[in-house]
């Protein structure tokens, strides 16, 4: 199977609850739990299959958001800037371009060109408007948004977990080893419980695991041993 079939017909669509949409979050990390090496993700990754994941991704979604540390971090552009994988997009019943989704309680917004491209379609969440479920419950009633593909980063994907609405988590395992004190995983900070996974499938490249979980909608703490 290439790289870009790992989560092709995932059927996430029709999963989409009426008031907000499914969400699914996809990060990588090092085989040491790390989620950024240099400052970055990219560094992660040993080929490109990470990356053509990544962009196959964008381009079975409605929407995508990342935090406001990723955009500033990565230098978010226009997300599907080549006109042939918009078309694509099209061709499948989607908007040419996936909607931007920002959420910031401070208002304080990166100086990324994500957020000025004239053709970048964007909703903006600043304020109380930034709480999650909200902007959620938002996304999915005003702008018919049904998938939301979160990009990360450990900070909002707390945010995001915490308030019990990520479906699933798509989790890709470099096979690097980068080292390096206290930096973030998934989330950033401990979690009120320990988030129950399913796992739904897995995919090998060349040493790289691409690992999709769904994450069950009610949490609880792990068993105790014994
Ligand atoms: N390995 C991967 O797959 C991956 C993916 C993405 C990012 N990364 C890496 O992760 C790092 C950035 O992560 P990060 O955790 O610093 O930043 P982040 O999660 O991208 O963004 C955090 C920001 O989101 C905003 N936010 C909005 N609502 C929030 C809420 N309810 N709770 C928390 N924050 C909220 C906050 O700004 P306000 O205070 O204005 O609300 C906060 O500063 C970079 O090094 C990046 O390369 C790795």
């Amino acid at each position: 199977m290439a790289a870009e079939e790992a989560y092709a017909d995932a059927g996430w669509a029709q999963r989409a609850p009426d008031d907000r949409p499914y969400v699914v979050l996809n990060m990588v990390l090092s085989a040491d739990g790390h989620a950024a090496r240099d400052g970055v993700s990219g560094g992660l990754s040993v080929d490109r299959a990470d990356r053509t994941v990544f962009l196959a991704l964008r381009e079975q979604v409605d929407a995508v958001l990342a935090g406001t540390g990723t955009i500033a971090a990565e230098g978010y552009r226009r997300l599907i800037p080549q006109p042939e994988r918009r078309a694509k997009r099209a061709a499948a019943g989607l908007a040419p371009d996936p909607l931007a989704c920002i959420l910031s309680r401070s208002g304080d917004l990166p100086d990324a060109p994500l957020l000025t491209d004239p053709e970048q379609p964007r909703a903006i969440y600043t304020g109380d408007d930034a709480d999650p479920r909200a902007a959620l419950a938002d996304l999915r009633t005003r702008h018919g948004i049904r998938t939301l593909l979160c990009e990360g980063g450990p900070g909002l994907n707390r945010a995001l977990l915490a308030a019990g609405v990520v479906d699933e988590l798509l989790l890709t395992l470099s096979p690097l080893l980068v080292g390096g004190p206290g930096a973030p995983a998934v989330a950033g900070e401990p979690l009120p419980d320990a988030n129950r996974l399913d796992i739904l499938s897995m995919f090998d490249h060349l040493g790289t695991l691409f690992l999709r979980y769904r994450i069950r909608p009610s949490s609880g703490s792990l068993p105790a041993d014994g």
